[in-house]
């Protein structure tokens, strides 16, 4: 038997099912928020991919066997390619531009839960708008897609933050790169408290209590940036949104908003993390362009709605089994009229009635038809609904 690769997920119809119901209910809401849907291609450059990642994404790159001079990877989050793709028809594009997708990512990561190689992620991007409103709107589809789920507000939290407060906040305890310093508080919830401050002394923070004093207790009406951090907060008026000076975000390239969401209890990894990245489109060769945006994960996003008894259960049974001994080709005739407007599941196999019934339960078939020399004779057909176990008279 040859297993699933590690870090991968399977998904049979029930489950594949559920996934895309709450795709389409993702989808909906996007659109609703007047984003709208592209693809774009799973391999990149390296080069594009790695860019502007930070370190910890960039080691998780999977890259690809060189065939000819091209070095290529499997794409490890959106935000790089959306990029791409706006700035080849930037000036086109009516701004602001807001784009979104929903498909598989790669990352070399240790699996557990909430943490695969292969997984799908909701992206949104926003380009074109530098205000506070962009990053509310943000914001606010990210809630919004969780409500659309039947999450309720009081299920997750979502910890608004801005780059500039915590770099003004760090500057003063840290010389040199404030980038390492601000991916290793992006781990404090993942370490143990003294882990966490051994990890700030290794980056070079000198006063490591006094700067976990500072994020926790700072007011932060008086720290720079924070008027920014303020206007949107002002816009987003839920009780899930809480302001949190030590969310940071692993990857380098956020400018301004950070945020992330989990669920109350904290019993999962993050449900959704994005922000602001100004200096992306410019560092990639295009024009000078704000840009907003989030990646939401199916990963974490089942877990906490199987734990809450609300991942969709959806109904694949047909509404019509034919049921067929010799006269298949009235089965089809009949399958293809009633295939017009529902779901037909006719009998492929030679076994006696008795077991064509089973099967048709097993499948959850709403009514059977059986078909025999009668029917094809009389041209009426008995309809056995299957859960009232009634019976009716149909004319073809
Ligand atoms: P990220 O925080 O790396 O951000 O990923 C966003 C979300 O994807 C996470 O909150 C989590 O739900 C899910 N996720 C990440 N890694 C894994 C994994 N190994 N297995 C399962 N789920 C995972 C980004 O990717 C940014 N590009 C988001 C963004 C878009 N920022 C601005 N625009």
């Amino acid at each position: 038997m040859i297993n699933n690769v590690k870090g991968t997920t399977d998904f049979m119809p029930k489950e594949e099912a559920s996934k895309q119901k709450v795709f389409d209910n993702l989808k909906t809401v996007a659109q609703k928020f007047g984003f709208r849907q592209i693809c774009t291609p799973i391999i990149e450059s390296f080069e594009l991919l790695a860019q502007k990642q930070g370190d910890e994404i960039r080691k998780q790159i999977f890259t690809l066997e060189k065939k000819g001079k091209e070095e290529l990877a499997m794409r490890a989050e959106f935000t790089p390619s959306f990029a791409r793709l706006f700035i080849s028809n930037q000036k086109e594009l009516a701004k602001p531009i807001k784009w979104f997708s929903i498909d598989r990512v790669w990352r070399y990561e240790k699996p557990q839960a909430g943490r695969e190689r292969e997984f799908y992620q909701f992206n949104v991007e926003l380009y074109g708008s530098g205000e506070a409103i962009a990053d509310a709107e943000i914001i606010s589809l990210a809630i919004e897609s969780l409500k659309s789920l039947g999450l309720k507000e009081k299920d997750f939290i979502v910890n608004v933050n801005n780059r500039k407060v915590l770099q003004s906040l760090i500057e003063n305890f840290v010389s040199s790169d404030i980038d390492e310093v601000i991916r290793v508080i992006d781990k404090k919830d993942k370490v143990s408290p003294e882990d966490y401050k051994e990890m700030l002394k290794e980056v070079g923070v000198e006063q490591v209590d006094k700067l976990i004093k500072t994020l926790e207790e700072t007011d932060v009406n008086k720290v720079k940036g924070a008027s920014e951090l303020k206007s949107v907060l002002d816009l987003l008026p839920y009780d899930c949104v809480k302001m949190s000076l030590t969310t940071a975000r692993g990857l380098s390239y956020y400018t301004g908003t950070v945020f992330e969401i989990f669920d109350v209890n904290g019993k999962f990894r993050a449900l959704c993390g994005g922000g602001r990245y100004d200096n992306m489109i410019e560092q990639f060769g295009g024009q000078p362009t704000p840009a907003t945006g989030f990646g939401m994960g199916w990963s974490t996003i089942s877990l906490l709605l199987a734990d809450k008894n609300l991942l969709p259960d959806e109904e694949l049974g047909p509404d019509y089994f034919i049921a067929v001994l010799e006269e298949e080709r009235e089965a089809m005739k009949l399958a293809a009229k009633l295939r017009q407007h529902n779901t037909v599941v006719v009998n492929l196999v030679s076994k006696n009635v008795g077991n064509q019934m089973k099967y048709a339960n097993s499948l959850g078939a709403k009514n059977v038809i059986v078909l025999g020399p009668e029917e094809v004779k009389s041209k009426k057909y008995k309809v056995k609904n299957m859960q009232a176990g009634t019976e009716k008279s149909m004319n073809l």
